[in-house]
Order: structure tokens, then C-alpha cells, then sequence
């Protein structure tokens, strides 16, 4: 799979994720507006702890959503209608086989005003579509650093986001 950029922040403390995820929702809001033949993928890659599921949070926070989101940790699958949005959170950790996702129906949520946020991409691979973008995120011994990766041109602005909150 060939990248066509990369971006990497250093994401000290939660406060910063939000700032992140808030300028991140809104530049995917406006590709995913024009840019839909396909759902948006967005995988989550990084240890136990480095923060994917509170970057996703902040994200539907930021889209919009106000109810409790909680991590799939357990379900697997999370779903949220967010203005015209279908929203999917999904967690693969605990999945045994790539297969598994066949029984969850998520070629039935495969539909153009999709958006996917997935942790634990690797265990959903050969099933799961290639990813319009890869967050990999590593512990620091203070905070975080994420390195972010596109894969498709219509994600490339997204990884602008990282360089205006860098500057
Ligand atoms: N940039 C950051 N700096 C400091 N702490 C952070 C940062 N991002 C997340 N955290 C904290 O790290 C902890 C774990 O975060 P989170 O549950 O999001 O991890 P995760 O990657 O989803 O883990 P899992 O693989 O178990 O799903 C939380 O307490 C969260 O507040
Ligand atoms: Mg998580």
C-alpha cells in the first residue's frame, strides 16, 4: 500500500488531542462532503493506552454527537448518526479472526455518507477496506506522539491540520 504523506505531532496532554480532533473533524466533515463515493476509513494503530479511543471521542464531540461514547472495547461496534453522518467505531482487539466481521454486517454500513474510525486495524485485515488514512500513535515519556499517514489524494488535507497546529 503506497502512503502519499505524512504528518506527526506531539500530542503532550488531552487538551491538545481535543484541539487536534476538533480541526481534524471539521477538515473531514468537508472532505466527506464533497469526497463520498466510498466511506471514509480511518484506522487507529498504536499500543494498549496510547490514546485512539480519547481521539475518536473527541472527534464525534466535535462532529456534534452529546450523548456517552463509549469505547467498543466489549461490543466491538459503535454507532452514531451525526447530521447526515453514519458514524462507526469499531475496536478489533478482541477479534479472532478477520471473519468475524462478515457476522457483524459492516458491508451493510458500507454506504457513501459513511465514516469508519477502526482500532485495531490489523486484526480486521483482508476483510476491511484500504484506509483513507492511518493513525499510529507511541507512548512518550510525557504525552503522545501520533504520525499520521494518507493514503488516498481526497485524505492529503487532513494531514494539513497537523502542520496549522504545529506552527
Ligand atoms: N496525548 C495524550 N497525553 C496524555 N494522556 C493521554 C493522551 N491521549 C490519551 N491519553 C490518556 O491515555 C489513556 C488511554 O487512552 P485510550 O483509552 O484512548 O487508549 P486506546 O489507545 O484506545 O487503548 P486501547 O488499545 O486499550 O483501546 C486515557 O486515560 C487517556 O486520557
Ligand atoms: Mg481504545
Amino acid at each position: 500500500m503506497r502512503d502519499l504523506a505524512k504528518a506527526h505531532i506531539v500530542l503532550a496532554n488531552v487538551s491538545q488531542v481535543t484541539t487536534l480532533a476538533n480541526r481534524f473533524a471539521q477538515l473531514l466533515e468537508d472532505q466527506a462532503t464533497q469526497y463520498n463515493k466510498t466511506p471514509w476509513i480511518i484506522f487507529l494503530e498504536g499500543d494498549l493506552g496510547t490514546g485512539k479511543t480519547t481521539f475518536v471521542r473527541a472527534c464525534l464531540q466535535a462532529m456534534g454527537e452529546t450523548g456517552k461514547i463509549k469505547s467498543p472495547t466489549y461490543t466491538i461496534l459503535e454507532s452514531y448518526e451525526i447530521k447526515k453522518w453514519q458514524i462507526f467505531h469499531l475496536d478489533l482487539y478482541r477479534l479472532a479472526d478477520p471473519e468475524e466481521l462478515h457476522f457483524l454486517g459492516i458491508e451493510d454500513h458500507f454506504t457513501s455518507d459513511a465514516i469508519f474510525f477502526i482500532e485495531w486495524p490489523k486484526k480486521g485485515l483482508g476483510v476491511l477496506p484500504k484506509p483513507d488514512i492511518v493513525l499510529n500513535y507511541k507512548f512518550l515519556a510525557q504525552g503522545r506522539a501520533l504520525e499520521l499517514t494518507a493514503f488516498s489524494q481526497r485524505a492529503l488535507p487532513l494531514l494539513e491540520s497537523i502542520h496549522e497546529i504545529c506552527v
